[in-house]
């Protein structure tokens, strides 16, 4: 995942919308401008619409994509993708004006679920190696890092580092 350098303000992050506000579920057809939206606001290399199209009707068959819905809103999307027994977080993005409000811990939390239901046993994910807020998510959920692949993003050029978390069966 290629995130973002902005470090604008977040105008509304101490906004008191409360976690249990925050739903979960597959993405849509229609959710996809707003996907878009918020991928492009969240990352110097977005992914293309197409990207996000070519997924949806792969749901459920290998492929976890799903949204962030805060107060009736696509706030953030998440997508984990599967190889057998092993797993891939490909993408995690809240739009800035919505985060530290528990919206990627929810979702990063439902795909873990899911993978692990699917009989996953390792996830693995690339961040970079400045973004440290997703990596004190991911370190909250267990991943520990196991390498790093060098100059591995562009925009501005970066390593990589590599996690994993080992699922127990559920
Ligand atoms: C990383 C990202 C997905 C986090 O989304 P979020 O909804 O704000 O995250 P949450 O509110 O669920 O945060 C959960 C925890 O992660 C950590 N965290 C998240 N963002 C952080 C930040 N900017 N600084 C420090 N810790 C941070 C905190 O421990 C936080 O818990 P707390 O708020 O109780 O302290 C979001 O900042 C984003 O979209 N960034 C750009 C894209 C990106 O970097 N994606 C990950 C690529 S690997």
């Amino acid at each position: 995942m290629s995130a973002s350098v902005d470090s604008s303000p977040r105008p509304d992050a101490s906004g008191d919308a409360s976690e249990s506000s925050i739903l979960v579920r597959p993405a849509r057809a229609a959710d996809l401008p707003r996907v878009l939206e918020v991928e492009q606001a969240a990352y110097s290399s977005p992914w293309s619409g197409a990207a996000f199209e070519t997924l949806l009707p792969r749901d459920g068959q290998g492929v976890y994509f799903r949204v962030g819905v805060l107060d009736g809103r696509v706030v953030g999307h998440g997508i984990l993708w599967m190889v057998q027994d092993e797993a891939e977080l490909a993408n995690l993005a809240v739009e800035p004006g919505f985060r530290r409000r528990g919206v990627a811990r929810h979702l990063l939390d439902h795909l873990l679920d899911e993978a692990g239901r699917s009989g996953v046993a390792r996830v693995f994910l690339e961040v970079r190696v400045s973004n440290e807020g997703a990596q004190d998510l991911y370190r909250s959920r267990g991943f520990e890092l196991v390498g790093h692949r060098r100059d591995y993003y562009r925009n501005p050029l970066e390593d990589a580092q590599i996690l994993r978390l080992d699922l127990t069966p559920s």
